[in-house]
């Protein structure tokens, strides 16, 4: 019998996307989806660009009385995804062009209810009221479906798992507890205790009542346990450690790949044939405004410009780098907090002609830029996994990143100036710390081994050989997602999960903890 996974996020590229949630979810789904074996639904709000491109569905239930009001669930096959999709219909509250906010940057006000509608939908299908096959697991990703174990509990709905995987922590959906009563939220699910006068934070509220937590990367789980990286969950996520596993995230090798990209206008290009990316640098530098140089040593930034990935430290780092590399040419392409987009925006004005600023959301200049570029400047305070340097490494475009989260695992760094053996060996640059300084040294590292062309190729060769697909992080999930569902496991004696539950038995079985690992591979 198939494994059923009910997938649930407030992202899946294509049919919303505003940063890596988007990209990490379709990805994962993709992977999963093999009928047969295992059969994946994804299910997401009914916005206005998702039901565009989810293409034709129907009308498979009515909810009247979630959240935010009455509801309908939209069934279909997503041709972009090839997979069975679920969309919360909702035009109240979905039928918008932003996913969290409007285009001023400002969240919209009723997230709450937004999300919360999704998590009641979503624990409605479950249990088998969504006019939809019920699932053996509901796999919420992030805040924005972490209700749903809670709304699970309050149903006494116990035979499907639920696993939380977190994306950023830094990210809860932390609400007045008064609005607990209008999201149908009974006091003891509330916050650490009831009748704590606490925020509602719905991803507090799902680490402490998922079946199972899952973080994207090794590094990132081992951080959150700190003050300094847990948002203040560290307490909450160390009493679910023995419950807490880490699943390094994979990228879509097909979306992502030189060879085959169609975005680069047929300008693609291969590990043994590179032309093409000086084609690719003269069509960025083309597009960007800047000087059609070259010799000139490409830096891209591409990422949302926020704190969190130093888009304040780049304002300061990145003209100590113009001024000490005349070589140095930067194109910036980002939106976020409007008080960075405009120091960004101050650097282009200064240097004209050798960097340039565009603030928007285009997935096309995303791919254009990491195709283009030679170096891909992507500083974070913290990072839970970082797709974007694994985008730059399949093209070619050698990555500095900050060594935390994720970013510590995937990128293998060049080391010292004087040793050659670690550069031969390595995909990129890692830097410590979030000072200008340090990131300004960090850029003159890269670019003194852009000057030495065969050490530059030789860890271009290795970025793009290094195989971070998909591949390799399903299995970990199936094996996460059959423990938690004993009679999904081969051979193993078949007591129904909610026996188990009813016995007090772990769902699970030991040594899940054990199939999670980072070790990534470079035929
Ligand atoms: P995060 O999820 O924290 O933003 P990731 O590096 O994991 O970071 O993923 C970011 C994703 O968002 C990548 O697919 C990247 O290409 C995309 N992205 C970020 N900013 C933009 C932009 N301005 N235009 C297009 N794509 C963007
Ligand atoms: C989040 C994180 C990012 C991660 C992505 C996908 O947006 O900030 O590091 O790569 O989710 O898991």
């Amino acid at each position: 019998m198939d494994l059923s996974i009910l997938a649930v996020a407030a992202e899946a590229f294509p049919l919303a996307k505003t940063g890596g949630l988007g990209d990490a979810v379709s990805g994962l789904c993709r992977s999963l989806h093999h009928p047969g074996r295992s059969c994946v639904t994804l299910m997401l709000p009914a916005y206005r660009d998702a039901l565009a491109r989810a293409g034709s569905l129907r009308e498979c239930a009515r909810f009247p009385d979630l959240a935010g009001g009455p509801a309908t669930l939209l069934a279909g096959v997503a041709p972009s995804l090839g997979l069975p999709v679920l969309l919360l219909r909702n035009d109240a509250l979905y039928d918008r062009d932003g996913v969290y906010g409007d285009a001023g940057g400002n969240e919209y006000p009723d997230n709450a209810l937004r999300f919360a509608a999704l998590a009641q939908a979503a624990a409605r299908v479950a249990r088998g009221s969504g006019g939809a096959p019920r699932p053996d697991i509901v796999h919420a990703h992030d805040w924005h479906a972490a209700l749903i174990p809670v709304y699970l509990k309050q149903m006494r709905t116990h035979d499907v798992r639920t696993m939380l995987t977190l994306h950023n922590i830094a990210f809860q959906g932390i609400f007045s507890l008064s609005l607990a009563r209008a999201l149908g939220i009974q006091p003891e699910f509330c916050g650490g205790g009831a009748g704590r006068a606490e925020p509602l934070n719905f991803l507090e509220a799902g680490i402490r009542h998922a079946d199972l937590i899952s973080v994207v990367s090794r590094n990132y789980a081992r951080e959150i346990l700190t003050p300094a990286f847990g948002c203040g969950l560290e307490s909450v996520l160390a009493v679910r450690a023995a419950d807490t596993i880490a699943i390094a995230n994979g990228i879509d090798m097909s979306i992502w790949d030189p060879q085959a990209d169609e975005y680069l206008q047929g300008l693609n290009f291969g590990i043994d044939r590179m032309e093409n990316k000086a084609a690719c640098k003269r069509l960025l530098q083309e597009s960007f405004g800047l000087a059609p140089d070259p010799r000139a040593a490409v830096l891209a930034l591409g990422s949302r410009i926020t704190g969190q990935k130093m888009a304040d430290v780049a304002a300061q780092a990145l003209p100590v780098a113009l001024d000490g590399h005349p070589e140095l040419q930067v194109c910036i392409l980002g939106r976020g907090e409007k008080r960075l987009e405009s120091a960004l925006q101050a650097l282009a004005q200064r240097y004209p002609g050798r960097c340039a600023v565009q603030i928007g959301f285009r997935e096309s200049q995303a791919h254009l830029l990491h195709a283009g570029a030679d170096i891909l400047l992507h500083g974070s305070r913290f990072e839970p996994f970082g797709l974007t340097p694994l985008y730059a490494m399949r093209y070619g475009t050698i990555p500095i990143g900050s060594r935390v989260g994720g970013m510590a695992d995937t990128i293998r760094d060049a080391g010292s100036a004087e040793s050659l053996e670690p550069m031969r060996e390595a995909t990129g640059v890692l830097f410590e710390g979030d000072s200008a300084a340090e990131m300004a040294a960090a850029i003159a590292r890269a670019l003194a081994l852009w000057r030495r062309p065969a050490i530059w190729r030789a860890m271009q060769r290795n970025a793009m050989r290094t195989d971070f697909g998909w591949a390799r992080a399903a299995p970990q999930y199936l094996r996460a997602y059959r423990a938690l569902c004993p009679a999904h496991l081969p051979g193993a004696p078949v007591p129904a999960p909610a026996d188990r539950v009813r016995e007090g038995k772990r769902p699970w079985r030991p040594g899940l903890r054990e199939h999670a690992d980072t070790a990534w591979t470079t035929p």
